[in-house]
């Protein structure tokens, strides 16, 4: 396949890492704000309210304060999207135009292109086959339940719906007469392999397909429905390694500059809820994929819109979907609201029914989380008094993890009104139960744990590292093998061998580094800009060489000591001591001291 053949040659990366800009990266799914020199943002890797997560234009790298994760544009993209670095690589060649030449590739190569490049493209065959399929006379059927169902044909066009015809081995027979290997086209879930037989079989059948995209509109999986009443109703393809649907939300690509400029979004349920909603110009909408709503997809949301609201079917898996997302936003800190549809109403059938009018209207009446919490624990349990009993009993626990005391005051009030119980009896009630679940956010609080640092040796890498000039005079000094902390020095190490002063020489060095936790580090210690000139340099110099001989001192005096004491046992000790400090390197006897 041609994919296969593409090489990207080492000059291509450092002209992409020149030509990308990683304000322009990070903003497509984080909503940057200038601050002085830097930007600011709410971090995409962790929950957070306040923004921790920088981003330095000067330097194109970014670090968070909050969860301690950095890097450059490479990596942020990586990170975000789950993406290899050839894939990042080429993701940001594709953006700003630059070619990569296609190239023979020796075995080396070979065995270095990624898996996901082919997936995806086996995944654009099958799709470009599902399209064809639904404009001819074989996909006539499928194209008239669209219709009925409302669908124009721009919008046909727009979301590239396809058509997967009946019989076991259309999809199969192509590939084997484009000499794809089954096994790749099985890895894609577009294939399945016959059980105890040789041989394959087509996954999607007689359906409808939807095609998913990622939010970089990267093809990485498909949706069919049936025609009829057959079951089951909807398939998705299986797990891969381009697909995960509590990652993969239907519809994001065209969404999210909608939402962007809304800072609202809309989720829905199902393909035809989405459709319908971008057809009558609702287009800040988004769908899950026959999951509840996970962390990432909320996560990745937050880069688009600060409002949420959920727009789901009033009947019980509809609230009980609801009810799931709850702990999801307020673990990830995100304020979201809950449309409820009359009875019967999907947002499907109810946009096709009342139009774009009733659906805002309808939506500018959507209710906060607690709000709907007690509506649907009233519709549940009744008013009776057993009924109020119970309901201030689910709600407690809720009520308690709520960590805005103003917002908890209100909302205990509004409980009590609603049900009729004194208002100090919920409190009451509320106080006694013990918070949840805080342990939540521990991995979070792990990887917020920095090991205590050296602050002498940081801010001589924060030194390599944004001046330069002071380069020569530290590798005369041989600064680094007084260090006491491995990680700094090599860090600066690959400072000193890294020949490049343009302005991303930080980002830079960061690329040729695949260890995280160092990559975290110089973004923490480099991504705030000091001022540095030549005499500061060497005043930080001087003192650290100055605290590493006070070490060495500490030793003669403690000799002396002893001696005056006659101690004879420890001066011989301390003597033995000196002696190794004698042959050992400076460095090793930091480690000693220790
Ligand atoms: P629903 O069953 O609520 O149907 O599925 P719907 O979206 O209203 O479908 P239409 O209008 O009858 O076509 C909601 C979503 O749940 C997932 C699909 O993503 C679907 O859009 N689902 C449903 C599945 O993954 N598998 C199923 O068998 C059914
Ligand atoms: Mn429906």
């Amino acid at each position: 396949m041609e994919v296969l053949t593409i090489y990207i040659p080492e000059d291509k990366i450092s002209e992409i890492k020149n030509t990308a800009d990683i304000v322009d990266i990070v903003s497509e799914s984080v909503i940057l704000k200038k601050t002085g020199k830097n930007y600011i943002g709410l971090c995409p890797f962790h929950a957070e309210k306040t923004p921790s997560f920088t981003v330095s234009p000067d330097k194109q790298i970014f670090h968070c304060f909050g969860c301690g994760t950095g890097g450059n544009a490479f990596s942020f993209l990586m990170q975000q999207e789950g993406l290899s670095f050839p894939e990042a690589v080429r993701v940001l060649a594709r953006r700003y135009g630059i070619e990569i030449p296609v190239q023979n590739m020796s075995p080396e190569q070979k065995r270095r292109i990624s898996e996901k490049e082919s997936l995806l493209a086996v995944n654009q065959m099958a799709m470009d086959y599902y399209q064809t399929l639904l404009r001819s006379t074989a996909g006539k059927t499928a194209m008239q339940y669209l219709k009925e169902r409302g669908m124009s044909k721009e919008s046909v066009d727009d979301f590239k719906l396809g058509y997967a015809p009946g019989g076991w081995d259309n999809l199969t027979n192509i590939f084997l007469k484009k000499k794809i290997a089954p096994a790749l086209a099985e890895k894609a879930g577009l294939i399945v392999s016959r059980k105890g037989k040789d041989g394959f079989y087509d996954r999607f059948r007689n359906r409808i397909i939807f095609p998913i995209y990622s939010v970089n509109t990267q093809l990485v999986g498909f949706g069919g429905r049936v025609l009829d009443d057959a079951l089951p109703k909807y398939l998705n393809s299986p797990e891969t390694p381009l697909y995960n649907k509590s990652r993969s939300l239907y519809g994001i690509h065209r969404a999210k500059q909608p939402c962007r400029q809304r800072d609202t979004v809309y989720i829905v349920e199902g393909y035809f809820d989405l459709l319908a909603l971008h057809r009558y110009g609702i287009e800040n909408t988004v769908a899950t994929l026959g999951t509840s709503l996970t962390p990432e997809h909320v996560r990745l949301l937050k880069g688009y819109a600060a409002r949420m609201v959920m727009v789901y079917d009033s009947d019980e898996a509809g609230i009980k979907a609801v009810l799931r997302s709850i702990g999801t936003f307020k673990r990830e800190e995100v304020d979201a609201r809950i449309i409820v549809l009359p009875k019967g109403y999907d947002p499907d059938s109810f946009i096709m029914k009342f139009g774009h009018e009733s659906f805002m209207k309808i939506a500018s009446k959507s209710q906060g989380i607690m709000s709907f919490l007690i509506d649907s624990a009233v519709n549940k349990h009744g008013l009776s008094n057993e009924g109020k009993i119970r309901i201030v009993q689910e709600l407690k626990e809720p009520l308690s993890t709520v960590s805005d005391k103003v917002a908890r005051s209100l909302y205990v009030k509004e409980l009590a009104e609603r049900v009729g119980v004194d208002e100090a009896a919920v409190q009451a009630e509320v106080r006694a139960t013990p918070v949840g679940k805080k342990d939540d956010l521990g991995g979070f609080h792990k990887q917020t744990e920095f090991k205590k640092r050296d602050r002498l040796e940081q801010q001589i890498i924060k030194m390599m590292l944004q001046y330069p000039q002071i380069l020569p005079e530290i590798s005369k000094q041989n600064i680094l093998d007084l260090f006491s902390d491995a990680g700094l020095r090599s860090i600066g190490k690959m400072a000193l061998a890294y020949k490049d002063d343009s302005q991303s020489r930080i980002s830079g060095i960061m690329s040729a580094i695949d260890d995280d936790e160092q990559r975290n580090l110089i973004s923490q210690i480099s991504i705030v800009e000091d001022s540095w000139d030549q005499k500061n340099c060497h005043s930080i110099l001087t003192q650290f060489i100055l605290s590493r001989r006070r070490n060495e001192k500490t030793l003669l005096d403690q000799i002396k000591a002893a001696d005056k004491a006659n101690d004879v046992e420890l001066v011989q000790k301390l003597l033995e001591e000196k002696q190794k400090w004698a042959v050992l390197s400076d460095q090793q006897k930091m480690a000693l001291q220790k």
